[in-house]
Parts: structure tokens; sequence; C-alpha cells
């Protein structure tokens, strides 16, 4: 037995019993006629105080002079009370120490990169490349300990509300839900692939038909996006579906969730119980995004539009939108060139507008002089704007508009220091009916969420009927494009102090509607029989109406411990350019391993 407790474990309870530890050096403090060393396991610390003079210890052909931090120790002895000047409250063994008489190194460790026992900051590839290491470190243990209790807490919510737990395939087909996916080659079926999921939605769907009206899976997925600080390759979902449910239902079930998990973060405050539902065009109108941080609800955006026609400024004349935002503070000049609009220009934008109301109750520069009496009243009655304010604008079109001011918006945010006392708040909120399609980067129609999202029931005639002409050759219109981009869906996004950490929606179960959606989708029938035979197929075998939702279970993390970074929540995750500096990943293959696949690097 190499232990009977662990370092986190004995108290005055076990005087004078004998026991042994084993664990890794944390500290050692030689003081000549005393060593102390602190033993350290993923439970805690335990001090060892060796009395060289008066305890008998064998080190093998080791003195004590030769260990080091982080070497692996086993100690046998009696535990014994401090005296009362060496007691540390602060320690749970606090109150004890071990006087060894064996003390066996079960091994050595070689010059570490960089210290464990405090928290430095170290250069986070040093870390990623001695990530075991790093995973030693206090913080991160205590990440990974809260991981995997709301692992275990996760599943035992659903267990208790008789979710049944699947395993979905791996190895799958390419499913279009709106990022690039990682393939593997099949041996067996040369110049074949499979694609790794970037989740299970259509398994899980399928499982509904098959009965399994509740289904819960803490699923792996797997996505080639470019990197971001809340993004990985491969991240960690909690992915539920049900049947016979309403938006309602579906919605009932996340709030009682995170309700319950939060429960386990007695700091954590939950800024209302009942979580406030938003549209997505609320949100997007009023903070630019579909995932607003409302943690504060300031800076909301002041729609200028109409007043802006009453301006004689020529950059205002035929834009479709004008919007402000105050921000509670005078800015210089020089500061908004420098720290502000350079923000604007990184997202796209040309530059930034404002207007600065000083303590004289005058408005400033630039924008000033080209408001009359009567638009300086109009424009102080829309943004109730104060003395001692700033008013930023942003004008073009509707949707780079509010996107770049809301950039602006989170870069105040943090120059305000706006959310430094909001650290344990949690802002749930529901972002209700996103748009069915939109109109993606490269030009082409696409699904806001993914093509199996329901949309709202007054436009399913319209869509089959739609669809049917198409597949009679004929091509969407500009007005059919204005039409499907402004249709609502059945979806819900569930957001936290700005992460969208949660994506569901009610489902198509009708055949005939999921078809005409591949259809507007610009899919051929031959593309449609390629990519979709199995799920139309599936349909027209009794559907039950059903929905459900996924989140990140890697940014729920984030949340609950205060990270702004993904990486700080995974015990080996890849680094910002999706690399791993521990194995070298990814690298070359054996050029055998390639003949066998039949395929070659050019
Ligand atoms: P969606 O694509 O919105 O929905 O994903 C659900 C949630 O997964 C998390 N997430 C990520 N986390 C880390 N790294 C990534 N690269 C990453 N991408 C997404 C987010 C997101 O809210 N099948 C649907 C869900 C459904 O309709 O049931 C889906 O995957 O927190």
């Amino acid at each position: 037995m190499y232990r009977t407790h662990t370092c986190w474990q004995l108290s005055l309870q076990h005087l004078d019993q004998t026991i042994t530890l084993a664990g890794w050096v944390n500290r050692i403090r030689n003081l000549g006629w005393l060593t102390f060393i602190d033993l350290r396991d993923r439970y805690g610390i335990t001090q060892i105080a060796i009395d060289p003079a008066n305890t008998k210890f064998s080190v093998q052909n080791w003195s004590l002079s030769d260990i080091k931090a982080e070497f692996v120790l086993q100690i046998t002895w009696k535990v014994v009370a401090r005296p009362s000047n060496m007691v540390n409250p602060e320690m749970k063994t606090g109150e004890i120490e071990i006087q060894p008489s064996d003390l066996l190194v079960l091994s050595t460790c070689a010059e570490l990169p960089f210290t464990i026992d405090n928290e430095n900051p170290v250069w986070e590839e040093l870390r990623l490349e001695h990530r075991y290491l790093d995973l030693r470190r206090k913080s991160l243990r205590d990440t990974m300990l809260i991981r995997s209790q709301l692992y275990t807490q996760t599943i035992q919510f659903f267990d208790d509300k008789d979710f049944v737990y699947f395993e979905t395939p791996c190895f799958t087909k390419n499913t279009p839900e709106g990022s690039r996916e990682f393939i593997v080659p099949a041996r067996f079926d040369q110049w074949k692939f499979f694609v790794l999921p970037q989740s299970p939605q259509q398994y899980k769907q399928m499982l509904m038909v098959a009965g399994y009206d509740r289904y819960i899976q803490l699923s792996r997925c797997f996505r080639d996006e470019d990197p971001r600080g809340d993004r990985q390759p491969e991240f960690t979902q909690v992915d539920f579906e049900m049947s016979f449910v309403q938006q309602d239902d579906v919605l009932e079930m996340i709030q009682d969730y995170f309700l319950e998990m939060t429960k386990s973060f007695p700091t954590k405050q939950v800024k209302n119980l009942t979580f406030p539902r938003y549209t997505w065009k609320w949100c997007m109108d009023n903070y630019g995004s579909d995932k607003p941080d409302l943690r504060t609800e300031d800076m909301k955006f002041t729609d200028l539009t109409e007043w802006s026609k009453v301006v004689d400024f020529s950059l205002f004349s035929g834009v479709q939108t004008v919007k402000c935002l105050v921000a509670d503070r005078e800015f210089w000049r020089s500061e908004i060139e420098k720290t502000l609009e350079p923000v604007i220009k990184e997202n796209g934008g040309k530059g930034l507008l404002y207007l600065i109301f000083w303590s004289d109750w005058e408005l400033k520069w630039p924008l000033a002089k080209y408001l009359t009496t009567e638009s300086k009243n109009q424009f102080l009655d829309l943004t109730w704007i104060q003395s001692g304010q700033t008013a930023f604008f942003q004008f073009g079109d509707w949707s780079s508009t509010v996107s770049l001011l809301w950039a602006l918006r989170i870069k105040l945010l943090r120059e305000l220091q706006l959310l430094i006392d909001k650290q344990d708040m949690l802002d749930f909120a529901f972002v209700i009916d996103a748009p069915m399609f939109e109109i993606w980067s490269d030009g082409s129609l696409g699904s806001t969420h993914h093509p199996f999202t329901k949309p709202k029931d007054q436009y399913i005639p319209y869509l089959i009927e739609l669809a049917d002409k198409m597949r009679d050759g004929y091509a969407l219109s500009a007005d059919d494009i204005q039409q499907l981009t402004s249709m609502e869906s059945d979806s819900y996004d569930i957001v936290a102090d700005g992460y969208e950490i949660w994506g569901g929606s009610i489902r198509i179960h009708d055949q005939r509607l999921q078809h005409a959606i591949f259809t507007i989708l610009w899919l051929t029938e031959t593309e449609i029989e390629f990519r979709f035979w199995h799920i139309l197929k599936c349909f027209t075998f009794g559907v039950p109406p059903h929905g459900g939702c996924a989140f990140g279970f890697d940014r729920i993390i984030m949340i609950y411990c205060n990270s702004e970074n993904i990486r700080e929540v995974i015990a080996f995750p890849k680094n910002q350019k999706y690399r791993d500096p521990m194995f070298g990943s990814p690298s070359e293959v054996d050029p055998q391993m390639l003949k066998e696949l039949g395929l070659r690097v050019e």
C-alpha cells in the first residue's frame, strides 16, 4: 500500500496514529536543525517536519539536501500536534505535522520549466508544452475539479428527470450546421471519408423518432473554425432533446438546470431567477449582438435614424441606420483617437463620430457644429445625455452599424470598469426568435441556426410553395431573399455574461417542410439525396414533435470560474493556433499510412 491517507485528511483526530502519505514535494525549507517539506497531492498539503538529530529516516542513498521540489515521496510516521505558535489556521491540516521515520523517494524530478507552488504568470506556450506540470498548479487544479463535479451533477440532473444517456458516433457524415468539418479518410473504402461531428444533431433527432423521448449526452464536438478566446476545435456540449414539447418546456428545463448548477457556487448571484426573454431583433437593435453582456444595462443604443434626417450633415444623407451609445464620461479627443477609434477600424469600420457633453452643458466636437438648436434639443430628449458624458455614433447599413457599436460597447465596458464589481453576477437570458435564414459571408443563403430549426408557423405555407416552385426551376428573387431573411424561427439561445452558451430550437418534424428548407438553401435534388436521404427517409416513419438544445460545457465552466479564456478550463487544449505544443500535433504521418489510404501529399 502506497498510502493510508491523502494529504488533506489528517487532523488532531489522528494524533499518534501511524500513517503513510505519498505525494509531491510542494516546497522544502531547510532551517539547518529542522527541514520542512510541504507534501502535496490533489487533495491538499501536509507539512512534514524532519529533525535530522532526533529522527531516524532512510532516504536510500540520498541525503536530505538532495530532495528537491516535485520529487515524489512516501513518508511513514506518527502524526504529532504542531507547537501552538506553528499552527496554520488557513490549512485543514494546519494543526498537525508529521515527523517521519521512513522517507522513500519514489521518483525524482528534472529541472522545472516553471515553479508549481506559486501562481506567478508563465508564458502560455510553455505551460501548454508541459501541461502535466501546469495541471499540478492550484488554480488549474481547482478548475478541473469544478469541471469534474459539474459533469457528474449534469448527468445526475438529467437522470433525475428521466433522460436516457446515449453515445452517438464520432465517425459520421457531413452535417450542414455552418462550420467547416474535420475529415477522416476511410482505409477500407478508399477515397471516401468520414467527418467528425460538429454536434450530434441528426442522431438525437433520430433518437426521438426511435421513441426515446428524452435524450442526454455530454458529447464531444469538432469544428474547424477560426480560433477565438471562447473556441476550441474540439469541445464538449451538454446536448439534450425532448419529444412532445413546446418552447416553454425546453426553456424551463434549461432554467432549472442552471439554477441547480449555480447552487454549487454560493458566491455566484443569478441576476434574474426567471430568466428574461428577449427577441433576437431587440438584442441586435439595442446592444448590437445576439449575446449581449447584460450584467449592466448601460450603453443601450439609441436609434437616431429619423433624427439624422433633420441634421444637415452630409455623411448622414441616405444611410439606412444611425445609432449612438452614451458613455458616462467625458473623453478627450486624443483618447478617443488612440483607444476607441482603433476598435472600430479593427472591426472594419471607417471611423468614430462623437459628441462630448461638457460640464458647461455645451455639446462639443465634431458633430456639434452641424446641430441647430432644434436638432440639439431633440438629440438631448432622445438620448437623455447628461453633462459629463460622451455620445458615440455609427451609421451605414443596419447590420454593420449595430455590430461596430457592439464592439465599442465591449471596449467601453472594460475602459469604464463597469463590470468590475459584477464578476460573480450571472445574467442568464434567453434570446428567442432568431431569423430563419441569413446571408453568409460568401453571399449565399444559409440557416441562422441550422436547417432543422422550425420556422414560425405563419411562414410554413409560403416556404413549401416556394420550394415547389424552385424544384420547377424558379430562381429566388431579391424580394424572396428579403422575405426569407426577415422570417423568424422557433429558436432560442441562452446567453450569460456576453457569451452564447446554449443554442437550440423546436425542430421541423414534417418531412415535406424539411425537404423544402433544403431546397430553399439552394440544394439540388441530387445533393439532398446524397446528404440527407437518411434523415428524410427517417422522417417518413412517425416523427414526434420535438425540440432540444446544446450548451458549450466549456463555456459554462468559464463563466462559473470567471475565466476569459477557454484554454483555462480544458485539461489538454490546443493553443491559439489550434496546435498542441506538447505532442507537436498536427504532424506529418508515416508515408506508409498514406499509402494504405491511397493518399499522397502534394
Ligand atoms: P450550436 O452550434 O449553437 O448548436 O452549439 C451549441 C453550443 O456549443 C458551444 N460551442 C463551442 N464551444 C467551444 N468551442 C467551439 N468551437 C464551439 N462552438 C460551439 C456554444 C454553443 O452555444 N446542434 C445544435 C444545438 C441544438 O440545436 O440542439 C448546436 O450544436 O456554447
